[in-house]
């Protein structure tokens, strides 16, 4: 296997399941059929986006029966390789990926083939949660504290936030239901999570333990560092994406799923208020409908401040160039951020038995995870490991790297032939809280064009400085008892690239990190709280507007974060919910006559 053959395995893969796809429409019974909207119909809400924000606050605010939702959404149903766990690597590249790539800056990501990343991100219902990799991580409570200050508002903060993680959740591991920590848990929410339980990650669990890392049982208690086995969002053999959690099964008379469905234009009049949205249809014809409360935006990071910036709400200067007309003046776009990856891999032992066929129904290797700070006096994490336990010869590492993440050639070689009759670690090593801030920009006026995304990766230095320290703190792993006894070792990815620096040397290890550096796409902070919404996630100075996912925190939270958008939504619908109990509104349709918007 070569890194070419893998790709043309991979493609040839995915028209298979295309065309499964589109003959047996294997998944469609379970999703909200297409809703029939006709033009300038009204409703209390309308949602703009069915991912993992989208999909809860749809469901939290049609529960009650008090309001009628549209959700609209670009996408179409999530395919079987969506909920088939293992399946993973196989959505990237398809009708359910954007296929963004972030803007070449000749200086970082010039290891991956195309110089710059591919910006993964998931359309269709369920959004990201319908093509992510499934881990279950909230972050560390200073990560919510931080929150609280930037926005001044205390409902913010970590105590705050921790009965919305519980009341989304419904834990279904028997060993955290057994153990002092189920009351960290949630039991009966809609989100099923399981404890990744193989047995094979015990050993090196335990050389993390030797070499002064903590270990956890559960990550969630009262203990935010160390090394634990990961919690995933995968039950009963299918990936729990809020397609699946929040809009599977449901038959609610008062929510209306448009799927296929392009929004092109918030509706805002001259008031400044948000009326509606104008929507594409999949035969291209143009929709309006009119929103009697609000219109909520839960795009993503990179489309809700595009959405944005197309309906006049931006900075002005930039809106300019391409003669939108500004409605107000807003830092839409900045504070761009996400979690820069390292990827490293370590051989481990020798190894002869060929592994059991994989179990489509969970992630395909065994993984664990480690939230670790170099500083003693720190209480949340500095970087993050996410480890899979590899068998000797498996050719998904290079699958992988070459496919999924872009990397040249001779990088995807040398972890394919690391595990040449040995089992490796393939490692995720993330630095949690980067100082560094990009930028989302529109490429021009048609709503058709992809945005401009500037990652700035490492543009504060520091950030270079301290991933390296972090992997260079993760090596020391090959010293352990355990390791040593089996011969472990660091592999060198980037040979050739540094051989001028000796190996273990600081510059060495920032030659490395330069050269094996991606994204765990983990984008957020586009529309932050704060600056371009309010603490109660309201548009500043355009009513009836709120943004609702992941671009609206102020700053990343130290892990994983699809269960924190979650819970920005969780809470969302819950003062959505509380301001409109107050009034009825009555009907506006009668203003499009008078002002013709
Ligand atoms: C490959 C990958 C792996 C990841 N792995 C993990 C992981 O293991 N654990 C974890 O916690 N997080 C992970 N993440 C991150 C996590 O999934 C995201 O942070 C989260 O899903 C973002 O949610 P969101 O609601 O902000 O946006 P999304 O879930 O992306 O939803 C946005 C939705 O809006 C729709 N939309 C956009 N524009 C329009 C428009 N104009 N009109 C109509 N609809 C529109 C999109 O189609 C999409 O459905 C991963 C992400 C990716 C891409
Ligand atoms: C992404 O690229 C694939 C492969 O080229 C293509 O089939 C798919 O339609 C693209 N996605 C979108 C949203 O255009
Ligand atoms: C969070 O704010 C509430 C008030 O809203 C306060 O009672 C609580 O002590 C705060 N918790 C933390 C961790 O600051
Ligand atoms: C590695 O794995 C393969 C298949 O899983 C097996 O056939 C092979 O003999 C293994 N061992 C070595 C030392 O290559
Ligand atoms: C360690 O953390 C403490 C507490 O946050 C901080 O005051 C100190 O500056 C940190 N030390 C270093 C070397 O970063
Ligand atoms: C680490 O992230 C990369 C992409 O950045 C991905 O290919 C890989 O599967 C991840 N590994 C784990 C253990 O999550
Ligand atoms: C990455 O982007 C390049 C250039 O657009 C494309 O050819 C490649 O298929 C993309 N890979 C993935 C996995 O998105
Ligand atoms: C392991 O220990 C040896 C000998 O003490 C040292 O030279 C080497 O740098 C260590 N390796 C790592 C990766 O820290």
């Amino acid at each position: 296997m070569d890194p070419g053959a893998v790709i043309t395995q991979i493609n040839i893969i995915q028209n298979a399941l295309g065309v499964i796809a589109t003959y047996l429409a294997l998944t469609a019974y379970l999703f909200p059929k297409q809703a029939n909207i006709f033009n300038d119909q009204e409703f209390d809400f309308i949602i703009v986006g069915a991912g993992s924000a989208g999909s809860v606050l749809a469901d939290r605010l049609t529960e009650c029966g008090n309001f009628r939702v549209l959700l609209l959404e670009a996408g179409d149903d999530p395919p079987l390789e969506s909920l088939t766990p293992s399946l993973f690597p196989y959505l990237p590249r398809t009708k359910f990926d954007y296929n963004y790539t972030s803007r070449n800056d000749h200086r970082t990501y010039q290891s991956h083939k195309i110089g710059a990343l591919n910006l993964t991100s998931g359309r269709g219902l369920g959004g990201s949660s319908s093509v992510n990799y499934m881990a279950y991580v909230r972050g560390c409570p200073d990560d919510y504290n931080h929150w609280a200050r930037a926005t001044q508002d205390s409902t913010w903060n970590s105590s705050e936030v921790f009965p919305y993680f519980l009341k989304s959740e419904k834990i279904e591991s028997p060993e955290i239901l057994w153990s002092s920590y189920k009351g960290y848990h949630g039991t009966d929410g809609f989100l099923k999570v399981t404890r990744e339980n193989r047995p094979e990650i015990n050993k090196y669990l335990k050389s993390f333990e030797e070499i002064g890392k903590p270990l956890v049982f559960d990550i969630n208690g009262p203990s935010n560092l160390g090394y634990t086995p990961l919690l995933v969002t995968i039950a009963d053999g299918f990936r729990q994406s809020t397609a699946l959690t929040n809009l599977a099964n449901k038959d609610r008379s008062n929510l209306f799923v448009r799927k296929n469905s392009f929004v092109t234009r918030i509706v805002i009049d001259e008031d400044n208020i948000a009326r509606g949205v104008e929507f594409e249809t999949e035969d291209k014809k143009t929709i309006r409908a009119w929103a009697r409360r609000e219109v909520i935006v839960s795009a993503g990071t990179m489309n809700s401040p595009r959405l944005l910036m197309l309906s006049g709400i931006g900075p002005e200067k930039h809106l300019g160039k391409f003669n939108i007309n500004v409605k107000k003046n807003l830092p839409v776009g900045y504070n761009f951020h996400d979690h820069t990856i390292s990827l490293i891999s370590i051989k481990t032992e020798e190894s002869s038995g060929s592994s059991p066929a994989p179990d489509p129904h969970t992630l395909p290797f065994p993984v664990f995870t480690g939230f670790i700070a170099l500083n003693d006096s720190q209480t949340c994490p500095e970087y993050q490991t996410l480890i899979f336990v590899v068998p000797n010869d498996s050719e998904a590492p290079l699958q992988l790297c070459s496919f999924n993440l872009g990397f040249e050639d001779y990088i995807c070689q040398n972890i394919f032939q690391a595990g040449k009759g040995r089992n490796t670690l393939y490692v995720n090593l993330s630095l949690l809280h980067p100082k560094s801030r990009g930028r989302v920009k529109l490429r021009s006026s048609n709503p058709h064009d992809p945005p401009v995304v500037e990652p700035e990766t490492f543009s504060n230095i520091q950030d270079l400085h301290d991933l390296a320290k972090y992997v260079a703190d993760f090596a020391k792993i090959v010293n352990s008892t355990y390791f040593r006894s089996i011969n472990a070792e660091f592999v060198d990815l980037v040979s050739p690239m540094c051989k001028e620096w000796e190996f273990g040397s600081q510059q060495y290890w920032r030659c490395y990190v330069l050269n094996t550096m991606t994204t765990l796409w983990h984008y957020v902070g586009t529309c932050a709280m704060g600056t371009v919404v309010d603490s109660q996630l309201r548009v500043y100075g355009v009513r009836r507007l709120r943004v609702v996912d992941a671009s609206v925190m102020p700053r990343i939270v130290g892990g994983n974060t699809n269960v924190p958008v979650i819970m920005i939504a969780e809470k969302a619908a819950d003062f959505i919910k509380r301001q409109h109990s107050r009034h009825n509104v009555k009907s506006e349709s009668w203003k499009s006559i008078f002002y013709g918007i």
